[in-house]
């Protein structure tokens, strides 16, 4: 999604800014551009990418103490140098606005202001702002006041950040909903959508809340709330942030994907730390009200996109067998349109990477106005909207995810989980001691099987050769494993382009059998569980049919390779936890797939890192 940054400073910023945009870049872009301030203002706009926008920075050597920039992911309007960030009011503009978001009302606003004699140059709802905020600035004769005034007008979810002929020193933002801090530097000040752009400069970081107005000079900031009734200043905590320039670097592997999928046996030991010397899980891990939340609730509701809609289905059967309570889970853009039956006494759960989803986040806000009572984020990053939204919250600790294919977080969302099933399993009398304490016993094994799993890579890229030139792939899992195949199939068709559909493998004699030939190769998750039996005549009626089976198997799946049938072998069958384990091959296969094919592995087209519009 869309990224801004933002400096004032003392030197010249082009290089902050561009560094910070480079920062962003995972979150996914399709055009960038930046404006400086000196002497008026020059501004540069590209569809290539931000190293390209830099290179005609330099070329041009633009050079600005104050400056705002962009890397747009296309909403109104098609990707282009006119549509890209930053707009103006105009060819004589007063001020440049960049903008992450969506202005819902921005048709009846750009019909008034065309009929007040306003020209539009995009296709954007950007320009509606810039028009808009110059409109009022005619007015106010103050940038600060003008934003004020206007942003009462602009409906939807945004952040914005504005700059002023006439004020090189100062810079307005505006946070409502998409993500925006502000950074306090020694030699400046800074507001970026996220920390990563920011660390360069500065740690010392403040999140906005929903509302926030601020104006950044170099040396001092201010800001208010536009939604709390009144204009005065407020006071926002300045957090530390952890975040450190080696935990956003490549290190010695070709994509981020590449270095996060082999990130997972530590990351799952980071998490695993908390309970390394214990056989049991304490709710404390959930927050410091979770042991009389817990206790409260009767079912649990779990809200999430994608990815972590998907460790939310596998959830769905730990919390069934482990806790023995009813779980729902449901894909948060679908659900906040539906009218749900209040059930007072349920955990909602939000899962996200990013805690920063727009659907997720609406989700929840809407199972609370129902009626919900208790939440928990299952969250990724510290500070993120989610977590701080929720009751209680679970953080991944998986460090910074700049593949847009979510590997690491995935995995450690499901850590989570487990642990959380375990946590009420024992709250509510339904796991006993020994029970519990050889589930923890698992989970301090994971990052060893985890290890064992990577080792399966030599073998997983025999396959992706075979599969890489493949119009279609099937995959199939039964029970806790369907929505690993699930998940399976999102990897391989957001990175390789490869159309893939995951189905539950007792479905396939209701329809996709019929799509069944030989050119139609079959991935098929086969761990040792009660549900092997049930998958071996799944794959007999595939084979039966010509179709090409790709089996993945523990060690103790009785499945042999035959014509037609290559079996992969990863480790012993980890029962609960085996989930876990099967992922690693499916997220390396379609790694090793998109390889060949040449994709843009952590950038694939059209995808944002953090979905922060609707
Ligand atoms: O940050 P979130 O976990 O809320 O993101 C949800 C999805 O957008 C995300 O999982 C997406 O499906 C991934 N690109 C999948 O790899």
């Amino acid at each position: 999604m869309c990224g801004i940054v933002v400096a004032v400073a003392k030197n010249n910023v082009a290089s902050v800014l561009l560094e910070g945009l480079s920062q962003l870049e995972y979150r996914g872009y399709d055009s960038a551009g930046i404006a400086l301030m000196n002497g008026g203002f020059h501004r540069l706009r590209t569809t290539g990418r931000v190293a390209e926008l830099n290179k005609i920075v330099n070329e041009r050597k633009l050079q600005g103490k104050t400056g705002i920039a962009h890397t747009r992911w296309a909403t109104h309007g098609e990707p282009s140098e006119h549509n890209a960030h930053p707009h103006f009011s105009g060819e004589a503009s007063r001020i440049a606005v960049v903008h992450n978001g969506i202005i819902e009302n921005y048709e009846t606003l750009r019909q008034r202001l065309q009929a007040a004699g306003l020209k539009f140059i995009s296709d954007t709802d950007t320009e509606v702002i810039a028009h808009l905020i110059t409109f009022n600035l005619e007015r106010t004769l103050d940038l600060f006041e003008a934003v004020r005034d206007s942003v009462t007008e602009l409906q939807g979810v945004y952040a914005i950040a504005v700059m002023e002929e006439a004020r090189s020193d100062r810079i307005v933002v505006f946070h409502n909903g998409t993500p925006l801090l502000l950074g306090l530097g020694t030699s400046g000040n800074y507001a970026a959508s996220d920390a990563s752009a920011l660390i360069q400069v500065t740690k010392r970081m403040i999140y906005l809340k929903e509302g926030d107005l601020a104006e950044l000079y170099c040396d001092s900031y201010r800001i208010v709330n536009c939604f709390n009734g009144s204009m005065s200043e407020v006071d926002r905590i300045v957090h530390e942030s952890k975040l450190t320039t080696e935990d956003l670097g490549i290190g010695s592997y070709a994509h981020f994907m590449q270095k996060e999928i082999f990130e997972q046996p530590s990351v799952a030991a980071n998490i695993l730390e908390e309970i390394f010397n214990t056989n049991s899980a304490s709710p404390q891990l959930f927050g410091d009200a979770a042991k009389h939340i817990f206790t409260q609730i009767d079912k649990v509701l779990i809200l999430a996109c994608g990815t972590s809609y998907h460790a939310g289905l596998v959830a769905r059967h730990w919390l069934e067998t482990v806790a023995k309570l009813t779980c729902n889970v449901e894909i948060a853009s679908e659900y906040r349109y539906r009218n749900p039956v209040i059930q007072a006494n349920t955990l909602v759960v939000g899962i996200s990477q990013s805690g920063e989803t727009a659907d997720t986040l609406a989700a929840l806000s809407y199972a609370k106005a129902f009626g919900h009572r208790y939440s928990l984020a299952i969250c990724n990053v510290a500070e993120s909207t989610l977590t701080r939204q929720t009751d209680l919250c679970f953080l991944t600790r998986a460090g910074p995810e700049i593949g847009v294919a979510s590997t690491k977080a995935f995995t450690t969302q499901l850590t989570g989980l487990m642990l959380l099933a375990v946590v009420l399993g024992k709250l509510h009398g339904k796991l006993s001691n020994e029970d519990e304490s050889k589930i923890i016993g698992a989970l301090r094994h994971l990052p060893v099987s985890l290890n064992r799993v990577l080792r399966a890579e030599s073998e997983i890229k025999v396959w992706a050769k075979k599969l890489s030139e493949s119009q279609h792939i099937l995959f199939l899992g039964r029970g806790i494993h369907y929505p690993i195949a699930m998940e399976g199939a999102l990897k391989l068709k957001e990175i390789s382009y490869i159309h893939a559909e995951a189905y539950a493998a007792g479905e396939l004699k209701h329809g996709p059998l019929a799509l069944i030939d030989k050119d139609m190769p079959v991935i098929v998750i086969a761990p040792n569980d009660e549900l092997l039996a049930k998958i071996k005549s799944n794959l007999q009626e595939v084979r039966a049919r010509g179709g090409k089976l790709y089996v993945l198997a523990d060690n103790d799946s009785s499945v042999e390779s035959s014509s037609g049938l290559e079996v992969i072998r990863l480790t012993e069958y980890a029962g609960l936890l085996s989930p876990i384990l099967h992922t690693i091959p499916l997220q390396l296969l379609a790694y090793h797939i998109a390889l060949i094919r040449n994709t843009d592995i952590d950038k694939p087209r059209n995808l944002a890192k953090s979905v922060t519009v609707e």
